[in-house]
């Protein structure tokens, strides 16, 4: 894999996604055989929108190899809150670290961003658009659980606005699935997510539904997404939607036994927790996968560059 930054998963090869999940696999056996490979590394974590999975689990994953790591900290307790833009942040503070994470509420931001800086540069989610470090983390737990090839999956919920709606989808055509999507009209994929399935399409077939009933029962994974309030221009528009395609142990009467059920969470009220015990839930195995599974893609990164580095200095 020789991306400098990752910005969206259009960007991964069905090679790219197979070298992090299998580098992911060998460190999930045997973390301690990297526990001290970026000693002297440091990740830098700016987050301008809340999260506590992917910021916890960057950090924890530099950490356990070896790394540190620096965390711009809150909006409030920034210079972001004197007026600094993005572009002048980043250039700032990859001076200060040998890769970054960005989270930013605009879509575009991480592309942006990463014109201005050399170090790698992780999406860790622009806006509506992408996300694709929890595509890896998904896919990671979708090949654990169902395999990659000869999948089909229902992914349900907002298609709109969920980003990794989008990066996982887009993956996902570099494998043999078949991928149904379920929505209310009004938070169907964007069209020009859609088009671009259908010219990537491969070996992927796409279809879209507004009811999960139909397609239930030949499902071997169930992604279920948040309705994302926050991106709504209209609150009153998010209540119309506020509890529909919600699921519970009556829903799932007519899926296999072997339906693995996932989430990127954080959940409302789309899962009934009485669905948390069942053999059926991997959601938060997929939320602990996102240890080896950035623990693999910063190992790469960083073992990439500082390669590059090298190459550069004998140059
Ligand atoms: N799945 C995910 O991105 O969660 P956080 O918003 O908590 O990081």
């Amino acid at each position: 894999m020789r991306h400098d930054h990752l910005i969206t998963s259009k960007q991964l090869s069905r090679a790219d996604i197979e070298t992090v999940l299998d580098r992911a696999a060998e460190i999930d056996a045997d973390p301690s055989a990297v526990a001290n490979r970026h000693a002297n590394s440091v990740l830098g974590l700016l987050f301008f929108e809340p999260s506590t999975r992917t910021k916890m689990s960057f950090e924890t994953a530099m950490k356990r190899l070896g790394g540190s790591v620096v965390d711009m900290g809150s909006i409030e307790s920034s210079s972001v809150k004197k007026g600094e833009t993005l572009a002048d942040t980043v250039r700032v503070t990859e001076g200060y670290v040998d890769a970054l994470v960005l989270r930013h509420p605009k879509q575009g931001s991480a592309a942006m961003a990463g014109e201005f800086v050399d170090v790698p540069l992780l999406n860790a989610g622009d806006g509506a658009g992408h996300h694709p470090t929890q595509t890896l983390l998904d896919l990671y737990t979708i090949r654990e659980n169902a395999g990659l090839d000869d999948l089909t999956i229902g992914i349900m919920g907002d298609l709109k606005y969920g980003r990794t709606v989008h990066s996982l989808a887009y993956a996902l055509t570099n494998f043999d699935t078949r991928q149904h999507f379920i929505s209310p009209e009004s938070l169907q994929l964007p069209r020009e997510v859609v088009f671009d399935l259908h010219q990537e399409g491969g070996g992927t077939q796409i279809r879209e539904h507004d009811s999960l009933e139909e397609i239930l029962p030949s499902l071997d994974v169930l992604y279920v997404t948040r309705i994302q309030r926050e991106r709504f221009p209209d609150e009153n528009e998010y209540q119309k939607i506020a509890g529909e395609y919600q699921i519970d142990l009556e829903t799932l009467e007519d899926a296999r036994d072997e339906l693995t059920v996932m989430h990127p969470l954080p959940r409302v009220d789309e899962i009934a927790p009485e669905i948390d015990d069942t053999d059926h839930a991997a959601y938060f195995e997929q939320a602990h996968n996102g240890i080896p599974v950035r623990m693999a893609l910063l190992d790469i990164l960083l073992e990439n560059n500082s390669d590059a580095d090298t190459r550069g200095e004998t140059d």
